[in-house]
């Protein structure tokens, strides 16, 4: 069974705290991440960003800012992210649109970047969605993703385990009020690819000059890669 409806269906029911829980749940972290983010999708000045899983658009929001002259839409299938994303950057030209990452509904080879944060955990099969994303992508263009990643087994891994087992859970049903949410979180963190296959799924993809950091005490990637 797809998971895409019950994936909907959680960030539709949790989109109103979304924003408060990742604050607290990153300590903050979370916008620097997302600003590199948009350094490593290069320079689109004129040119046109898809901002995938952009859900209550914070990176799309951060392009807005930083680069005139772009087209940038946010596009995301959890219409109550995007109404909080709508209601959050009404100051913006950004154009919003509801869309299933594993099919999407634009021309090949038109995008100069494509980014997407926290999408690839929540879909059946990661591949899939990057050769999506390398089909609309214009030759030369960038995809950056940022995502969770399974922490490596070292000396912190105990506490970041515990971490991820019993913090996030507990913020999630104290901030967000919805453990069950939080709980795949770590869940899905935990079975998801480490950032070196991840790598070597971009590459599959047809992608070139793939590259990553881990932030977070390795429990954050950003990776990243051209057409
Ligand atoms: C954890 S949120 C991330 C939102 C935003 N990118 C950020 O940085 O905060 C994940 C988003 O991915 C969206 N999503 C998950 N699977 C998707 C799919 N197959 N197609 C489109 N959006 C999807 C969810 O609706 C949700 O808004």
């Amino acid at each position: 069974m797809s998971k895409g409806p019950g994936v909907k269906k959680m960030f539709d029911d949790i989109a109103r705290r979304y924003d408060l829980m990742n604050r607290v749940m990153t300590l903050g972290r979370d916008q620097h991440w997302r600003r590199f983010v948009i350094n490593k999708a290069g320079n689109v000045k004129n040119g046109s960003v898809l901002d995938l899983a952009s859900g209550t658009g914070d990176i799309a929001a951060l392009f807005g800012e930083t680069v005139s002259d772009a087209l940038v839409i946010g596009a995301d299938f959890s219409l109550n992210m995007l109404r909080e994303a709508k209601r959050r950057f009404t100051d913006q030209s950004i154009c919003w649109q509801a869309c299933d990452a594993n099919n999407l509904p634009y021309q090949d080879n038109v995008f100069n970047a494509v980014t997407f944060g926290y999408l690839l955990r929540n879909v059946d099969d990661s591949l899939v969605v990057l050769m999506e994303v390398w089909r609309v992508l214009a030759p030369g263009g960038k995809i950056v993703c940022l995502d969770t990643t399974p922490p490596e087994k070292n000396i912190l891994y105990p506490f970041i385990r515990l971490y991820f087992r019993y913090g996030i859970p507990l913020l999630g049903s104290l901030v967000a009020r919805d453990k069950s949410a939080y709980a795949y979180l770590t869940g899905s963190t935990m079975d998801f690819h480490d950032a070196e296959s991840l790598a070597d799924l971009f590459r599959e993809a047809g992608f070139q000059q793939v590259s990553y950091e881990k932030f977070m005490l390795g429990t954050i990637g950003i990776h990243w890669g051209t057409k």
